[in-house]
Formats: C-alpha cells, sequence, structure tokens
C-alpha cells in the first residue's frame, strides 16, 4: 500500500490537525465535536483531480485481490485498501478475513411489503458475528502500528467483542466496560473466550463510556470506540462492498440500525466518497432506525432542534440501548445529505420483524431487526416508494441472543400483536413414541397451507 498521508478533521470546526495530534478521546478539545478522516483526494479538500484515485483502475485490482491468498486480500475491507490508506505499512494489518458478507434477497418479506427489490446485507457474517469486525480491523491496526501495549472500548457487547477478538491476535492486551445485566450472553462469552479483562460495571453503556473517557485520558490505553475515526475507515467498506455486489448499480435506500450512530455515518461516507471518486453517479438515500427505548436521533429529527437530548434508554434490543450516541451529529448530517429519515420501531414492531428475517432462513439479533421494523414504517408515510430498490443492513447475527429468541417463541416477550403469532415456534416437549410425534406433525400440517 503506497502510505498516502491523511489528516483528521473537525467535523464541528472544520479544522484540520495531524493523526498523531489527537487527544485520548477523539474530541476536539475547542468544540468536543468528533473527527473524520480525511485523504488528500477527500471532497472537502476541494478539488484535487490529479490525486484521485482512478476508478476504472482500482475496480479491477479489487477484482482481482480475490483471487490473491495474501491475507490483507482476503479480507473484504483491506482489499479496499486503496480508499483507506491510515497505516504506514500494511503488514501492520491485523485481519480475520472480515468483510465478504452476503447479499441476499427476502423474498417473502418483499412479497408481504409489495417490494420488487430488497436486499440484506448480512454483516452478522463477519467473524466474531457482526459489522464491528470491519471497523475494528482498522482501528485496532492503527493502535498495533503506533505500539499501544493496551486497548479500550465501552460496549454493548458487540464492539467489545470485535476488539477482544482483534486484541488478542495482535498480542494487546483488551479492557471492556460492559453494562452490567444488559448484555446479551452470546457476546458477553465472547469476550471472555478471547482473554480480554472483561468488566461489567453497574452502569448502563452511557455510563460506561463516561467512565471509560476519563480513565483514557490519564492512562496510556488506545479507545477503541466508534469516536475513533478510523473505526468509521473500516465501517464504510461495506458500502464498497454492496456496489461491487450489484454491479456497481447503487441502491436506491439503504436502511440501517442506530445505536451510537456511528454506522450510519460510515456508511455514509464510504458511499459519498465512492460517488466523488466516479465510482458510482449517485449517492442512496440512508435511513436510521432507533428502537423507540433508546430514540434521541428519531426525536431531535421530528422536532428539528439544535442539540440532541439524551435520553434513559431501555429497550430488549440491547445492542442498540444507547441515550447518549457519540455520533449522532454525523449521523443527522448523512441522513439529511442523502435525503433519507429517521425513524423508530417499538418492542412488537422488532420482535415480528425479526421472526420475519428469521423465517427467512436468515436470522438475526434484534437490533438489526429494527431496520425491517423501520422499513414498513418508511413505506407507510412515503418515505420509501414500493418501485424502490431497498438494502437492510444487519448488523449481527442470530446467535448473538438466542435468549431473546427463545423468549419470543415461547411468549415471554409480551409481544401482544396478531402479526406475532404465525411466527411463533415453541419447542414442542414429547412422550419418546413415534405416535405422540405423529400427532404433533399431523396437527402441524393440517394447520400450515
Ligand atoms: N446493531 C448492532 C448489532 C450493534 O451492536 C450496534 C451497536 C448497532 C446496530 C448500532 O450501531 O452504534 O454504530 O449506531 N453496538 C455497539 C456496541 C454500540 O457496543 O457493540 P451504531
Amino acid at each position: 500500500m503506497s502510505f498516502v498521508s491523511h489528516q483528521l478533521r473537525c467535523i464541528g470546526s472544520g479544522e484540520r490537525i495531524a493523526p498523531d495530534a489527537v487527544s485520548s478521546d477523539f474530541r476536539d478539545p475547542a468544540t468536543g465535536e468528533l473527527y473524520e478522516v480525511e485523504y488528500p483526494w477527500s471532497e472537502t479538500r476541494g478539488d484535487a483531480a490529479s490525486l484521485r484515485p482512478k476508478a476504472q483502475a482500482l475496480r479491477h485490482l479489487w477484482a482481482e485481490r480475490r483471487d490473491s491468498t495474501l491475507p490483507i486480500d482476503a479480507s473484504g475491507v483491506w482489499r479496499y485498501r486503496d480508499l483507506l490508506p491510515i497505516l504506514k505499512d500494511e503488514n501492520n494489518a491485523v485481519t480475520l478475513r472480515e468483510g465478504n458478507t452476503p447479499l441476499y434477497d427476502l423474498p417473502r418479506t418483499a412479497k408481504l411489503l409489495g417490494l420488487d427489490f430488497l436486499l440484506a446485507k448480512h454483516q452478522g457474517m463477519n467473524p466474531t458475528g457482526s459489522f464491528k469486525d470491519t471497523g475494528m480491523t482498522t482501528a485496532l491496526s492503527v493502535a498495533a502500528e503506533r505500539g499501544y501495549k493496551w486497548v479500550a472500548c465501552a460496549s454493548t457487547g458487540n464492539t467489545s467483542a470485535a476488539m477482544a477478538a482483534y486484541a488478542a491476535r495482535a498480542g494487546l492486551r483488551a479492557i471492556v466496560f460492559i453494562p452490567e445485566g444488559k448484555i446479551a450472553w452470546g457476546k458477553l462469552s465472547q469476550s471472555m473466550d478471547y482473554g480480554a479483562l472483561t468488566v461489567q460495571l453497574k452502569t448502563d453503556f452511557d455510563g460506561c463510556v463516561k467512565l471509560l473517557t476519563k480513565i483514557v485520558r490519564e492512562n496510556p490505553i488506545y479507545l477503541l470506540n466508534s469516536v475513533n475515526p478510523y473505526r468509521l475507515e473500516g465501517q464504510k467498506t461495506p458500502a464498497i462492498e454492496i456496489c461491487e455486489q450489484l454491479d456497481w448499480q447503487v441502491p436506491d435506500h439503504v436502511i440501517v440500525p442506530g445505536g451510537n450512530l456511528a454506522n450510519g455515518s460510515a456508511l455514509g461516507k464510504g458511499f459519498t466518497e465512492l460517488k466523488h471518486l466516479g465510482f458510482i453517479d449517485r449517492v442512496p438515500k440512508i435511513s436510521v432506525i432507533q428502537a423507540a427505548g433508546a430514540n434521541p436521533l428519531f426525536q431531535w429529527f421530528t422536532n428539528a432542534e439544535k442539540q440532541l437530548h439524551p435520553v434513559t434508554a431501555d429497550t430488549r434490543a440491547t445492542a442498540i440501548r444507547i441515550g447518549n450516541p457519540a455520533s449522532w451529529r454525523k449521523a443527522a448530517r448523512v441522513i439529511e445529505a442523502t435525503g433519507g429519515w429517521c425513524e423508530q420501531a417499538d418492542e412488537n414492531e422488532i420482535a415480528v420483524a425479526k421472526a420475519q428475517i428469521g423465517a427467512e432462513g436468515i436470522g438475526c439479533e434484534p437490533a438489526s431487526a429494527v431496520t425491517l421494523a423501520g422499513l414498513k414504517k418508511l413505506l407507510k408515510s412515503g418515505h420509501v416508494q414500493t418501485g424502490e430498490r431497498v438494502v437492510l443492513l444487519l448488523t449481527g447475527h442470530t446467535l448473538k441472543d438466542p435468549e431473546y429468541t427463545i423468549d419470543f417463541h415461547k411468549d415471554l416477550l409480551a409481544t401482544d400483536v396478531a402479526e406475532a403469532a404465525p411466527y411463533r415456534r415453541p419447542p414442542l416437549i414429547l412422550d419418546s413414541n413415534e405416535s405422540s410425534v405423529m400427532r404433533a406433525l399431523e396437527a402441524e400440517m393440517a394447520g400450515s397451507v
């Protein structure tokens, strides 16, 4: 990888700093705002056409790399490293062959909603089972290259699982802060399995962030939450992969779940850079869906105030149980710039949507299902038209939170809507003989059309 210098640009003031001048909490001390990575060819640098990577040549190069056996070519993030020159030496990339995730069609759901084109980009098919791997490979590689021994994050579970895994690969020590009691077991177990120091704090995600921010200010520990702009560089690559998988035909609308609100921002950056560099001729609308119990951006959007009001978050979609999202300004800009929308989905809507995605043979974790729940509402409100080509971003694997799924099927989630009933498949506990099994099977056959 030829090293192209990059800078960090404050999204509030537009001021630029050298990468190693950034404060440990990744906020501009003057404005309190976050940074984004800016390259010499970025749109914000003006019209430096001669510096722009050439789209046609890169498309070929990226296709060729698919046949390579080099780990960084086999990675669905570093394969696009020409658009993320953040390392001095590409041999420092820490990769688990992330990315390369499938783009599935959802035929039954599309029919139900009257859509011709509905796809799911399943980021839960990453090595640790969530989209976080795409951003962790980039940001943790930066930490390793800069010689850090310790990395840290506050997490609702997926970031910590990804960070623990990549830290272990790189031989770094990891410390994870997670809210006690409000985390899915699959995620908690991963962090321990990969050898991180796992700390369950008696607070929520927002409380974990607060304490960790103080600790990284005073210790040589590299912060890997999504305030770290290198996380977003990796998380922009699914935008490239979606376009590549669609033979460079841009979808009309991409719908993402919103928690700390980095992911929608990262995809927006990805699509916008592709357009600026001439890979695609337009940027899709990007809509963000929050859980109704953790909806500060939705509230900001519907009231259009200047400031975001944090909420006390509560939802069984624990991945997005976040009341004070760090990247809200970046996400709001992407939604507004692309013509997307912000919606919310209540607990019933999330549960039904998750069951519908499961019934397609794909499955996802509850936080991912807000995308389908939100799509239904966007169709009703006219923010999505039935003729649009829609891509849902599924962020986590169904096995991340099996307890939620079991509770749904056993009717323990208190989903009180009629749409849930046809999807419920509670396990049958039967006497171990043929006749009792046959009776159950016949009843099922009589019930199905
Ligand atoms: N979906 C899943 C499965 C997540 O784990 C998260 C965030 C999101 C969606 C929302 O993404 O924060 O970029 O808006 N999980 C965090 C974590 C915050 O700690 O794992 P976002």
